[in-house]
């Protein structure tokens, strides 16, 4: 096809350049897409192989100091209930998730600033004691904090870019500076975490030229996790009338995991919630092409439907921890195994590991 010469390079060289990136996502093939996806599974099996990890997620704090425009939890967005769980009830969901098998707890929030680094440094030693991995997803903090989390033995840190667009960073970040996000990632790397970044895939004023630039940045960046979602509109923030078309916007979403999966080669990236919220079977189809992890909600129920990042969120109705079985069986019906390890990072960078 007219893409064959584009796909033996990708296929031979795991590289591409960043325009070359960009005429695949613009293109518009059946015949490109199929061959793409199975080549990104194709490398997926031979760098991560079969396993899937499970990170149980607890959304611990849905308050925000900050008002990114496409994020339902942005302080100036009135009409959500706000919810803090205390660290006791949050050390409990985890002690739970571990009876069921979970390695890896997520804690994640909104720039709360209730929570001071003490507070959840000694939350981090109690759940590392239950001997699982402990992820943070707390955002920008200096790097005092970050060092005392890593001392208290987190061992990863997700913190998205969202966009390697200065331009388009500085108009969806109003609290945000673009090098202050990018040194975060940078200082929680040296420190010694397993890093996350990421992007969202859809954004207004967002291209396939930035998208592209992104997938060169996850991999010049070198990261050991990388989330690829797509925007959905929220209706109670400044960027809640940007519909796009939801097939497009899901096999753009597609390509990026793809593409990501081939020039990252090793890097953990999750088939994401947000994807399974765009289309019935989105999360399966991100596993077909590039992605390794899933993340089982474990927001207690009383919370859950208030962590409302974007609306339609799956996973809130269902009974706590119904999302572990309910993965297990996904997993396996597609002929691949859960993970029995912990699902550290795969890359080398001689850092000390728990
Ligand atoms: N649509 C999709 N993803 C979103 N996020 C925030 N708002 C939205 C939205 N409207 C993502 C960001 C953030 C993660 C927790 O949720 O990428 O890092
Ligand atoms: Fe707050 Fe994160 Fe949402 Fe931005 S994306 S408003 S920092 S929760
Ligand atoms: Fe959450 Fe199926 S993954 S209910």
């Amino acid at each position: 096809s007219k893409w064959k010469n584009l796909l033996e390079k990708l296929s031979a060289i795991e590289d591409l350049e960043e325009e070359e990136i960009a005429e695949i996502l613009d293109a518009q093939d059946p015949e490109l897409e199929k061959e793409l996806f199975q080549l990104a599974d194709q490398k997926r099996k031979e760098y991560v192989g079969d396993e899937v990890h499970l990170r149980g997620l607890i959304e611990f704090s849905n308050f925000c100091r900050k008002n990114c425009l496409y994020c339902g939890l942005r302080k100036d967005n009135k009409t959500l209930k706000r919810f803090r769980m205390s660290p006791e009830e949050i050390f409990s969901v985890a002690e739970r998730a571990h009876r069921l098998g979970i390695q890896t707890i997520v804690l994640q929030s909104g720039e709360d600033l209730h929570y001071d680094a003490k507070t959840l440094a000694e939350l981090i030693w109690k759940i590392k004691k239950l001997g699982v991995a402990v992820t943070l997803s707390v955002g920008e903090w200096e790097e005092e904090e970050y060092i005392i989390w890593r001392e208290a033995g987190a061992d990863r840190f997700l913190l998205k870019q969202e966009t390697f667009d200065r331009e388009l960073f500085s108009k969806l970040h109003p609290d945000d500076d673009f090098d202050q996000r990018l040194r975060c990632q940078q200082k929680l790397m040296e420190i010694g975490f397993q890093t996350g970044s990421g992007n969202i895939v859809g954004l207004p004023w967002q291209t396939t030229k930035h998208l592209a630039h992104d997938i060169k940045m996850f991999q010049k960046m070198d990261f050991d996790m990388i989330g690829i979602g797509p925007f959905i509109p929220h209706p109670s923030t400044p960027l809640g009338q940007h519909h796009t078309d939801t097939q497009l916007k899901l096999k753009l979403t597609l390509k990026t995991v793809a593409l990501t999966r081939i020039l990252t080669k090793n890097a953990h990236i999750p088939a994401t919630t947000a994807l399974g919220t765009l289309v019935a079977g989105g999360r399966e189809l991100a596993l077909r092409c590039g992605a390794n992890v899933l993340m089982p909600n474990l927001t207690p129920l009383a919370y859950r439907s208030s962590y409302e990042i974007y609306p339609g969120k799956i996973c809130i109705q269902e009974n706590w921890g119904a999302c572990i079985p309910c993965m297990k069986k996904m997993v396996e019906k597609m002929g691949r195994k859960v993970a029995t390890n912990p699902g550290h990072s795969l890359k080398n960078r001689s850092r000390v590991h728990s």
